[in-house]
């Protein structure tokens, strides 16, 4: 059965506080493989070989969408096969010869020995007396750090790199139908997507969440089918600072492993929950084939009230997206494009896309964050092939007195400069949501504010 939000956060909180208590035991494995690094001194990377080969999915294309695209308001329920897998939402197995095929294969030399990070009682990461100032491993929780500290890892994605981009994203997918909520089931996929599809065939890089997958694997193949951009978003989606590296490898693999199964690709992208990622945690990451995409502005639109939600009134979200348009409207926002945090969760968040994006498509040029970043191939599978300029250029009407900033860089695309929109750093990323940064300085939660928020509604600490 799929559990409800709210068990998923009490497990989640669980889980968070085990692994405050377990952090001592930090496991690795030792060195087994030797890395190359690329000219530019970024360390090589190659298609991940540990994943089983399942025979292609049914009901699937094996590539870029060329026909036309279902619209059909059902999809099929069937789970997959849930015997390898870890219950979802449970924190990700590791006792598994899989996970020790993965741990054997990484080259831990290339893993900077960060401790891991501990989790308070509510399950938010405590900054401790970590060196704010040096900011030894990146820590994007505590300062926004994107550039990594070592000089093998990119820069993380964080921003659309042309004016007038918008990379459009939803974490925290597939959305799924409730068992014990119907009524929210007019808003559980394929409703988002069939939305994105009326509104000029919209692409978007979703982040998907690997409980989510094998629960609802029918949502990932329509979304993949639509021309969507499939990628990790982890498997219980803890804050993965918090997490043994062996708990770091389980939590990706897990979530690369539902979706290569349920859909035929491997993606090379992934998103941290609540933006909680260090160098070690990148480093994993890179050496499991994927690059760490953030974002430079948030909607908060996680914290609205709805299922696995907040007490965010939802006019304080609606001005956030007023605020965007205005700024593009009137010529303020001219520096880059942007990269804006948004989820399929629940209600709530599908309502607020629904009302804004025809707005958002009469002023942005509204992409994949893919495709704002000039990235065609998001997968191992590389007969995957998006366009460039995959959607939102028919209904364009964005204002085209842009300035653009530096290209991205050929090797993966990573702007040369972050954008991390505050120094402000949260309390407690995990309370939180995603939304460490605020979505505005002039509206932005308070630290507190979005900590009470998290304590009030106990469901808040799943979302982001
Ligand atoms: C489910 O997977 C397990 C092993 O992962 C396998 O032994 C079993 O036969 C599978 N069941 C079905 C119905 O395919
Ligand atoms: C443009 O709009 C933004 C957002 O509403 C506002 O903060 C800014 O002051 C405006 N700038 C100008 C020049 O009107
Ligand atoms: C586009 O931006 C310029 C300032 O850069 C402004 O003067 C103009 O009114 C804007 N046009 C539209 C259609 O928003
Ligand atoms: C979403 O559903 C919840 C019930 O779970 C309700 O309280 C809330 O008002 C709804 N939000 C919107 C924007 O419809
Ligand atoms: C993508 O669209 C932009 C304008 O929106 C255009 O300048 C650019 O040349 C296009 N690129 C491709 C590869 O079509
Ligand atoms: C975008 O523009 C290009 C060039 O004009 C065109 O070939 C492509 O079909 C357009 N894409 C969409 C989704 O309209
Ligand atoms: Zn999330």
């Amino acid at each position: 059965m799929i559990p409800t939000l709210q068990h998923t956060a009490s497990a989640l909180l669980f889980a968070a506080v085990m692994v405050s208590a377990q952090s001592a035991t930090s496991s690795s494995a030792a060195p087994s493989a030797s890395s190359s690094s690329t000219s530019s001194g970024i360390l090589a990377q190659s298609s991940p070989s540990w994943l089983p080969s399942f025979s292609a999915p049914s009901g699937v294309n094996s590539g870029y969408p060329t026909g036309a695209i279902d619209t059909g308001a059902t999809l099929d329920k069937t789970q997959l096969n849930s015997t390898a897998y870890p219950d979802p939402w449970s924190p990700a197995t590791t006792d598994h010869s899989e996970i020790t095929a993965v741990m054997n294969s990484l080259d831990w030399t290339k893993v900077p020995d960060a401790p891991p990070n501990k989790a308070a009682s509510d399950g938010s990461v405590t900054f401790g007396n970590y060196d704010e100032s040096k900011d030894p491993y990146c820590w994007w929780s505590d300062t926004n750090c994107v550039k990594p500290k070592v000089d093998y890892l990119p820069e993380d994605v964080s921003y659309c790199p042309t004016a007038g981009d918008w990379g459009l994203n939803y974490d925290d997918g597939p959305y799924n139908p409730s068992d014990d909520d119907t009524e929210l089931n007019a808003y559980a996929e394929p409703v988002l997507y069939n939305f994105l599809a009326a509104n000029n065939n919209q692409k978007a890089t979703l982040f998907y969440i690997g409980s989510n997958v094998v629960t609802y694997p029918a949502a990932a193949k329509r979304a993949i089918n639509d021309g969507h951009i499939l990628c990790v978003h982890t498997w219980s989606h803890p804050a993965m600072t918090t997490q043994t590296n062996i708990q770091v490898v389980a939590e990706f693999y897990w979530t690369l492993r539902a979706i290569k199964e349920a859909t035929g690709v491997t993606p090379k992208c992934w998103r941290p929950p609540y933006g909680d990622v260090d160098d070690r945690v990148r480093a994993i990451a890179w050496q499991m084939g994927m690059t760490t995409m953030i974002w430079d502005e948030d909607s908060n639109d996680w914290n609205m009230p709805g299922d696995g939600g907040g007490n965010l009134p939802w006019d304080t979200v609606n001005g956030y997206f007023e605020g965007w348009v205005d700024a593009r409207k009137n010529g303020s926002d001219t520096q880059h494009g942007h990269i804006v945090l948004e989820h399929e969760l629940n209600n709530a968040t599908v309502k607020m896309t629904e009302k804004w994006l025809p707005t958002l498509q009469q002023t942005f040029n509204v992409k994949s964050i893919h495709d704002c970043m000039g990235i065609t191939q998001p997968y191992w599978e590389t007969q995957w092939v998006y366009p460039a300029n995959a959607s939102g250029n028919s209904t364009s009407h964005a204002n085209t007195t842009t300035t653009t900033t530096t290209a991205p860089s050929a090797s993966n695309g990573s702007p040369s400069s972050a954008a991390a929109s505050s120094s402000d750093h949260p309390g407690t990323a995990a309370a939180a949501g995603d939304s460490a940064t605020p979505a505005s300085s002039a509206s932005s939660l308070t630290t507190s504010t979005a900590l009470g928020l998290a304590m009030l509604a106990a469901t808040a600490f799943f979302s982001s």
